[in-house]
């Protein structure tokens, strides 16, 4: 008869326990009464950077690396980013549904509602150097917000967290723009409520004397990347995002945690790295060169590769095709040429085939962003803009998880036994 058990033995002290298996895991408290004397705090389990490591129950995204298959609430991604606005699921993102016609006019019309930053927030981003990062700028300002908005301390209020999180998608597109247009020298150009959401954000960063000509292609295109990057679960800025906010902070400090964590190279920033590694290749020819070197271990192919997917990231199916979309608009990157003679060869390659190594979200993602207009450094602004309805729906959705309190790992201390202080004249 089979269980839904597991029998552990402890070799050290002969005890058999059985302990329940839930949704193929077993609760890492449940390890506690595994003890070699009664004085043992109990045996733990040891997983550096949560390789094996269920954090919570979540019912927004899921994710099938062996697959390819990306679920936000449910709907197909494919699906998201054919028929769908990034406002759209983002509301679907926060509430579980997609919005009727009513619900979605009241979200847009209330984020449209928000867009304006104080005007100290202009200040204060005047205050960043020429040449600050604008990823460095977005993460203070949006961690500033939390001073503008004392209210948003009151997290345990439904009403509260709605209007907080109506300010977030609001306003974080002004600041990246207002970022954007720092780094030029250019004065910042103020939100248009007659826009939407990514028709706004486009006149933002590219209106010249209040004057830009809309190309929808293009922006639609953008919005198809916002929505991909929506969420993608328990990633490094989104358990950034629960744990920062799982000390009750309010939404804003918890969001630039996130930003934070999305501003590191391992994370937001590989797409970036891909535009550099295609600098390098300079040309097609070149490209057979480049990857011998990378499979004798002389660095790595940026864009390939993901912890989860080991076969197609089904986000890079969809830029693909978004890609040509938008080279028909602005003419051929000339990188384009080598990123897909890299990937015919890369794919027909047993080093890459045998390590399931194919293109991410990333390698092709620069490229769009780079015909669009946008600079390299740029490109991780665009990211969060994108990821931060999921960003908000992971954060609301771990307040509401009555098994969730203050994030807290545990540790294994192999540091000195205790000893005694040595005064400084005698070290
Ligand atoms: N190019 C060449 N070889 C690679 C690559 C790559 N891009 N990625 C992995 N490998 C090789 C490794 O050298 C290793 O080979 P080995 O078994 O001979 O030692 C094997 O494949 C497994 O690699 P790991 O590092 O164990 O894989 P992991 O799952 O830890 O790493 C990661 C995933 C970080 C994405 C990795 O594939 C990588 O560095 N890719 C390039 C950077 C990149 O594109 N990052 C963006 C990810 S998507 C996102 O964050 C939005």
């Amino acid at each position: 008869m089979t269980r839904d058990t597991l029998s552990i033995t402890d070799n050290r002290t002969g005890q058999n326990y059985e302990l329940p298996v839930t949704d193929g895991t077993i609760r890492a408290i449940d390890l506690r009464q595994i003890k070699v004397s009664e004085e043992d705090f109990g045996l733990m389990a040891y997983d550096p950077a949560y390789l094996n490591t269920a954090s919570c129950r979540s019912t927004i995204t899921y994710i099938d690396g062996d697959r390819s298959i990306l679920r936000y609430r449910g709907y197909p991604i494919e699906q998201l980013a054919e028929h769908a606005t990034f406002l759209e699921v983002a509301y679907l993102l926060a509430e579980g549904e997609l919005p009727t016609r009513e619900q979605l006019s009241r979200w847009e019309e209330d984020v449209r509602y928000h867009t304006y930053v104080h005007t100290n927030v202009i200040k204060f981003l005047t205050g960043f150097r020429y040449d600050a990062h604008p990823m460095g700028m977005l993460l203070g300002t949006v961690g500033a917000l939390s001073t503008f908005y004392p209210d948003a301390k009151n997290i345990s209020d439904a009403e509260n967290r709605y209007t907080q999180r109506v300010r977030l998608m609001a306003k974080l597109p002004t600041i990246a723009a207002f970022a954007f247009r720092h780094s030029r020298g250019l004065p910042y150009e103020f939100p248009r409520n007659d826009l939407d959401y990514i028709a706004n954000f486009v006149n933002m960063t590219f209106s010249i004397g209040g004057k830009h000509e809309p190309n929808k292609v293009l922006q639609r295109a953008l919005e198809i990347l916002l929505i991909l990057h929506a969420d993608h679960e328990q990633n490094c800025s989104t358990s950034a995002v629960r744990s920062v906010g799982s000390s009750h902070v309010d939404p804003f400090s918890a969001v630039s945690a996130g930003i934070a964590a999305l501003y590191g190279p391992l994370h937001g920033g590989a797409n970036e790295a891909v535009l550099k590694m295609l600098d390098q290749i300079q040309s097609k020819a070149d490209v057979p060169k480049f990857v011998e070197q990378v499979k004798q271990g002389k660095g790595r192919l940026m864009g390939f590769g993901h912890r989860v997917y080991k076969s197609y990231d089904p986000r890079a199916k969809l830029i693909k095709r978004t890609a040509d979309e938008v080279f028909e608009q602005t003419g051929l990157n000339p990188k384009l040429e080598i990123a897909l003679e890299l990937e015919r060869i890369a794919l027909e390659d047993d080093y890459f085939i045998s390590r399931r190594l194919y293109p991410n979200v990333d390698f092709y993602s620069g490229l769009i962003y780079q015909a669009m207009g946008y600079p390299s450094d740029y490109f991780t602004v665009l990211f969060a803009i994108g990821r931060l309805p999921g960003w908000l729906a992971q954060w609301a959705e771990m307040l509401g998880d009555k098994e969730q309190k203050i994030a807290r790992p545990r540790q294994v201390y192999v540091g000195e036994d205790e000893r005694q202080f040595v005064p400084i004249d005698q070290r």
